[in-house]
């Protein structure tokens, strides 16, 4: 699986890089999803962060 932010969706609320660390940083007041494939382990945080931005910036691949 993996997961990118939509750079001009973010608005920057930081809410998935607290759901899922793992996963997404914030970089330039914006987020990112800083590693290639989302470990297994991760996947369910992934998709809750991705559910729950305001915006449905967070994009699933799967
Ligand atoms: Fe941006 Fe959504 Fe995360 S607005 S900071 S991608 S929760």
């Amino acid at each position: 699986m993996k997961a990118k932010v939509d750079q001009d969706m973010c608005i920057g609320c930081a809410l998935c890089t607290q759901i899922c660390p793992e996963v997404f940083k914030m970089e330039d007041d914006k987020a990112v999803a800083y590693v290639a494939i989302v470990p297994k382990e991760d996947e369910d945080a992934c998709k809750e962060a991705a559910g729950e931005c305001p915006v449905t910036a967070i994009i699933i691949e799967e």
